[in-house]
């Protein structure tokens, strides 16, 4: 019998008591998978979340409201998320700190504090304050999130709030998130063998997989609502990254000026945001999430194709297979 069919009691840690009730009654009703790091993973409306994320999932769905003027960065994780949290977070408030080197909350804050992800910090029980009040925050309120788009809350859907979209070459996405979720394991744990993690991944069974559905519902509703949901790559925010922050700054509402471009105010924002910056700054090397992941976790390499120097030809040839059978139809390639 497959796990996701297992009828083995619930682990302890369920027991724990920022498991709502709802979430407690619900888990046993999913179809379960071991996780890549701890936790299970729980099949909720087709896609894997942890047990923690999966409340976080519910208890947004219930609570969170948007307002029209939100700006919503989502991504899957590990493809790029904290790179435009610290680009979007510098490009709307360039204004307010207009000396980079300066007093910017970016050199002493790490973006993921800055842009707090809904499901996985504001929408936790556990916090004091729960649920928060989110609504005295100024405008616009910029968030984020690794929710698909099947499980927005409704509020974000009927709003006509932006949502910014970021995606990445699967076979990237999935190098970064087997390093990253191995460094997370208790060391008494040992790693993951690439192999495995391979397996589960291509399966659809990763954090927030299968990751071709996760692509294909934001590609599909920023053709439908371009004015709502901008879709991005990871590869082009390396190639051409003035233009791609160019463009997001028109897409949100406040394009750059003629004077901002000719003072260089674009190349700043783009410097003070790049890999080498962000991962040298001591909060970045130091520091830890509240949620316990070490900063320096979130910068690894920050390059495209590093696919090439862990997967074997087969691995490459399976995986594009099935980028191809999914998304090719809808327009979409890596
Ligand atoms: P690698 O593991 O390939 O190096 P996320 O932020 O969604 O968790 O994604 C993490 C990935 O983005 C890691 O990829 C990390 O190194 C990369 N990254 C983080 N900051 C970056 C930056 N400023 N520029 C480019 N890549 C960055």
């Amino acid at each position: 019998m497959s796990e996701a069919q297992s009828t083995d009691p619930l682990p302890k840690y369920l027991q724990e008591n920022e498991i709502t009730q709802e979430c407690l009654e619900l888990i046993p009703t999913l179809p379960r998978e071991k996780g890549w790091v701890a936790s299970h993973l729980h099949q909720y409306q087709g896609f894997w979340h942890n047990t923690r994320q999966l409340q976080g999932v519910l208890s947004c769905q219930k609570h969170f409201q948007a307002h029209n003027t939100d700006i919503f960065i989502v991504t899957i994780p590990k493809s790029g998320t904290t790179w435009l949290k610290a680009l979007t977070f510098s490009l709307l408030n360039r204004h307010k700190y207009p000396n980079i080197q300066q007093n910017h909350p970016l050199l002493t804050h790490n973006p993921h504090f800055l842009v707090p992800f809904l499901e996985l910090v504001l929408y936790q029980p556990k916090d004091r304050d729960f649920p928060p009040d989110l609504n005295s925050l100024p405008s616009p309120r910029l968030f984020s999130t690794h929710l698909p788009h099947v499980s927005l809350p409704k509020s974000i859907v009927d709003s006509s709030c932006k949502i910014v979209y970021l995606c990445r070459d699967p076979k990237d996405t999935f190098i970064s998130m087997w390093y990253f979720t191995n460094r997370l394991r208790l060391e008494n744990k040992g790693t993951n063998s690439l192999e495995e993690a391979f397996e589960k991944f291509c399966r659809g069974v990763s954090l927030c997989g299968p990751f071709w559905d996760h692509v294909l519902g934001y590609w599909k509703k920023s053709l439908e609502e371009p004015e709502k949901v901008m879709f991005l790559r990871f590869e082009d925010m390396k190639m051409k990254p003035a233009c791609v922050l160019k463009e997001l700054a028109r897409f949100l509402g406040c394009p750059f000026s003629e004077k901002e471009e000719g003072a260089g105010v674009v190349d700043e924002i783009i410097k003070q945001c790049s890999f080498d910056e962000l991962s040298n700054l001591e909060v970045n090397k130091k520091e830890k999430l509240s949620s316990g992941e070490e900063h320096k976790a979130f910068f690894r390499r920050g390059e495209v194709g590093d696919w090439k120097n862990h997967l074997t030809d087969e691995m490459v040839e399976q995986m594009n297979t099935i980028t191809e059978k999914k998304l090719a139809e809808d327009g979409l390639t890596f």
